[in-house]
Formats: structure tokens, sequence, C-alpha cells
């Protein structure tokens, strides 16, 4: 069996046109172009906008990530995408782009649950995944404490999602109330610079002894952020933002490290890999790094880059399908919007045991 054969991918679930190129886990090349302008002055993402962005990016992002790796299309072996969760609609455009692509150069095509997408991203900077790891993933859709073992042959196991609002929305949220750009997240992290974590006593919410210990709940917390806000909005003060800003930071930080943790203790797992745009937060990384050593637990975390969305996660899971010898997807596939983790790939393939290894 080829050795070396080479994987595009295609990520369009939300304002990201992503198409990245990774042989044997190795990454050879990405382009990533992004509506995120086009929707700033909504205060967040508008699915047709997006949509048609991605009509406009598709060509000339296939051809970039193309011509960063020094390929031609007829390179490829296989296309993967992301057919979920996500926009329907932006969805579509990436699935009717990649059919195009597979179907016209006669080379199978993958379906891909995005999130599996953001795991696989830290397998292209640090190697393969260890068997078993806990996983937090933590995006503007999502929050999920998980424990991965084969990502593309085991089923993934949940420990513990979100209950209402995800940690990306809450920073998004409590961005706007502080009259900081969109996305959030970024605007939150550079407004705390500075700020003392402190000021604020925000909540930590579902850490109670009688809480779920693997459950979050962001929705209270991006409420107290607002009425935070009001109220010094109210005093007629000038809002002190990098406070307000690190308090929140420190609050949603210290939840999703805390919780992460007491899995990689009760689960007896040596590895914590942390995924999604919301890794990308200077003070997560930071108290996730302090209390992962203290723990004697290793962290792995993407570099920034990879952490938001982007192709080359879609091809690193396309890419580990390929080798595990999945079965590819009908030409029938459809996009799944409100797919569930269950497995990476969003079609049947042949497992457990019964793909053979590359
Ligand atoms: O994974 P992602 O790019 O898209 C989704 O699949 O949702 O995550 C986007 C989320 C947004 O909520 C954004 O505000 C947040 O990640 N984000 C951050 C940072 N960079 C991106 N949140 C906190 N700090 C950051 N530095
Ligand atoms: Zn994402």
């Amino acid at each position: 069996m080829a050795t070396d054969r080479i994987v595009l991918g295609i990520e369009s679930s939300c304002d990201e046109t992503g198409v990245g190129i990774v042989s044997r886990g190795r990454l050879l090349g990405h382009a990533v172009a992004s509506s995120m302008d086009e929707h700033a002055r909504f205060g967040g993402v508008v699915p047709e906008i997006a949509a048609r962005a991605h009509l406009h990016s598709f060509n000339p992002v296939v051809r970039e990530a193309l011509n960063r790796a020094g390929l031609r299309l007829s390179d490829i072996d296989a296309v993967a995408v992301t057919t979920g969760p996500g926009l329907a609609g932006a969805l579509q455009v990436g699935l009717a782009g990649a059919k195009t692509l597979a179907y016209s150069t006669g080379v199978p095509l993958y379906g891909v649950h995005h999130l599996a997408g953001h795991v696989a991203a830290d397998t292209l900077e640090h190697g393969p995944l260890p068997d078993p790891c806990v996983v937090l993933i933590v995006s503007g859709g999502h929050t999920s404490l998980l424990v991965v073992r084969d990502l593309v042959r085991d089923p993934i196991v949940h420990l513990g999602d979100t209950v209402d609002d995800a940690a990306g929305e809450c920073f998004d949220k409590a961005a706007r109330v502080f009259g900081l750009p969109y996305p959030g997240g970024p605007a939150i992290d550079r407004a705390a610079r500075g700020g003392d974590p402190r000021a604020v006593a925000f909540p930590r919410p579902l850490t109670g002894p009688k809480d779920d210990p693997y459950a979050f709940s962001f929705s209270g917390l991006k409420t107290a952020a607002a009425r935070w806000a009001e109220r010094h909005r109210l005093g007629d003060q000038e809002i002190p933002l990098s406070d307000g800003a690190a308090s929140l930071q420190e609050a949603v930080a210290d939840v999703l490290t805390r919780k992460a943790l007491a899995a990689c203790r009760a689960y007896g797992v040596r590895t914590l890999l942390i995924v999604g745009g919301v890794a990308a937060n200077s003070r997560v990384r930071a108290l996730a790094e302090e209390r992962c050593a203290a723990a004697g637990v290793g962290l792995r975390v993407p570099p920034l880059s990879l952490c938001t969305d982007n192709g080359a996660m879609i091809a690193a899971v396309g890419d580990l399908l390929l080798r595990a010898g999945a079965d590819p997807a009908p030409l029938d596939l459809s996009v799944d919007p409100s797919a569930p983790l269950e497995y990476a790939s969003l079609h049947p393939v042949a497992r457990p045991s019964a793909a053979g290894a590359a």
C-alpha cells in the first residue's frame, strides 16, 4: 500500500473557508479566507453572507493551498470535507466543492465531523495522539469534555458538555456588552492585558460539590458580565474594562481547567488536549500549563493558527481515515448541521478493528 498519499481537506462550517493538504500526519500547506469582517457590523455571523463568501473564496483558497504545498490537483489522493456541525448553507458550499473535486479527479471523499477536526489539528504539530487522552473542546459553538482513544476507529466518549452557552459564545456576547468588537474572544484577551483578574468576583458555574463535575454552563457568567457592565455605565463611570475582561477570562479559564484536570484524575489519563478557538486564549493556555504541571499531566494545545477553523485539521482527519483503511463516503453524502460528536467520520466506515492500519 502506498505510504505517502496526499489528502486535501476543506472546511466551510462557519465564517472561514479553509483548505489544507496533509500527508502521513504532515501538513504540506494550507490557506484560509475569512468573511469575519463582513459580519462584524452585525455582531455575529450572518449565515447567508457566510455561504456566499465561501462560494467566492472556494477556488482561490484551493489554489492557494496547492501553491503553498507546491502541488497540483492531480497530486491529490483523497478529499475530506466538514459535513457538520455548522451553518447549513455554509456546509453545503464546501460539500458541493469537495464532491466536484473528488468526482472530477476520481479520488475518494470523506465526510468529517468539524470537532474531530479540531482534535486532529494538534497531531499536525505534536504527532499522533496518545491513547487515551482527555480532550477539552472549547469553541464558539461547543464546550465538551471527552475521552478520545483512537480518533478515527473508536467512538468518542462525552464526559460532559455545556448545558447552555459555549465558552466562546460567552466571550463573544460579553465583549458586545463591554463595547468590544466582534469576534469577542480575541478582543477580551487583548483587553484583559494589564487588568486585575481578581477585581470582579464572577461566578464559577457548576463547580459546587453537588454539581455534575464535567458539565459546563456559561450563560449565567455571560449575564453576570452584562450586569457588571451595566452597573458601571449607570454609575456614569468609565467602565474599568481591563479588570472586567481579566476577571471574566479568569472565571472561564478556572472552570475549564479545573474540570478538565478533574477528568484526567478520575480516569487516570496522563494527557490533556485543549482545542478549538478558545484554546487560543492566553489565560486558558497559561492556567492549563500551570495546573497540568502541578498534576503531572502532559498538556497539548495546537499552535494558534491551527486553533481556529482551518482546512488543515479536516485534512488531518481525512489522512487518519485513509490510513486506517476507512470506507469513503458515497457521492450522495449530505450535510448534518447539528451532527453530534460520536465518530470522527460522518458516514459509516469500516470500524473499529475491521479497518486495517496503513
Ligand atoms: O473553533 P472556532 O474558530 O469556531 C467554532 O467552531 O466555533 O472558535 C471561535 C471562537 C469564538 O467564540 C472566538 O471568540 C473564540 O473562539 N476565540 C477566543 C480567542 N480566539 C478565538 N476566545 C478567547 N480568547 C481568544 N484569544
Ligand atoms: Zn471550530
